[in-house]
């Protein structure tokens, strides 16, 4: 039994500080092997912002793995855009941008997703995933870790990331089993699972775990407990306007012959309108 906790969007800078606390409580009293924070861990890539990050960071007790999102590379300083965009990340958090880590029967394998070319909009370069794919572990349950998604629900009004499907489709033939992401601050399973073409895939798009956007209704994260073929699903939800985190909810997948399935109800916002307003930004 392997337990990982992902994170996503802390957007330090413009984050709740009140929900700081909790949230190290949370991760910490989870019994977690692992912690992966799926980018976007600061708001406008700035020092302080990085610092903030990274003082959070060494707050978290168990194993730490991370990977870039859109506003870890500066928005309006074009030469570090240009010709040093991960600079302040390598310092601060991590510099690999595309870490592995081996926790028991899983392999998480950390892709990056970022395009310092664009604003939001993301790219998946394509010798990055021949290093990924190669990376697989055959005896492991493989877990992906990027910022963007790599497919979007209907009601989704932005772009996928450049070469986004061919790397989903690549990633299930090469035999992962597990996409983690983030980007957008709303989650995404289940509705996920229902709609994709690649059902050999469990797509887990994490909502923000510190945004302090109102549009969104409510922070969150998930504790992943890996089971031989099943994960449970803990999600950890605390709306705006409350001071902390409610009693998880629980959600249960299951992978018989390639495909993966849900054993409950799809999953309902704890927040009404949560999923519908947060997608034209992040
Ligand atoms: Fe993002
Ligand atoms: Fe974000």
């Amino acid at each position: 039994m392997t337990r990982i906790v992902h994170l996503s969007d802390l957007h330090f800078g413009y984050h709740r500080a009140d929900l700081v606390a909790p949230l190290l409580d949370r991760i910490n009293g989870a019994g977690a092997d692992l912690v992966v924070v799926t980018g976007d861990l600061t708001h406008r890539a700035r020092a302080a912002q990085f610092r903030m990050a990274r003082d959070f960071l060494s707050r978290i007790a168990p194993p730490v793995m991370a990977v870039a999102g859109n506003h870890d590379v500066p928005l309006y300083n074009l030469p570090v855009r240009l010709l040093a965009p991960y600079c302040g990340y390598r310092r601060a958090v991590s510099p690999a941008l595309a870490p592995l880590r081996q926790v028991g029967p899983v392999c998480v394998l950390g892709l990056n997703s970022v395009d310092p070319l664009a604003v939001q909009k993301g790219r998946i370069r394509r010798a990055d995933l021949r290093r990924l794919t190669a990376g697989l572990d055959g005896g492991a349950m493989n877990v992906v870790a990027l910022h963007h998604p790599l497919e979007h629900l209907p009601a989704v009004d932005k772009d996928l990331p450049r070469n986004a499907t061919q790397a989903l489709a690549r990633i299930e033939r090469a035999g992962a089993q597990v996409v983690l992401s983030g980007h957008l601050h709303v989650w995404a399973t289940d509705a996920m699972l229902e709609q994709t073409a690649h059902p050999g895939l469990l797509q887990i798009q994490a909502g923000t775990a510190l945004c302090a956007r109102p549009s969104d209704r409510q922070n969150e994260f998930a504790v992943l407990q890996f089971d031989g073929p099943v994960i449970h699903i803990e999600r950890h939800i605390a709306p705006m306007a409350e001071a902390g985190f409610r009693p998880p909810i629980h959600e249960r997948f299951s992978r018989q012959g390639g495909i993966w399935r849900a054993h409950q109800p799809p999953e309902t916002p704890i927040v009404p309108g949560a999923t519908e307003t947060a997608f034209s930004t992040a």
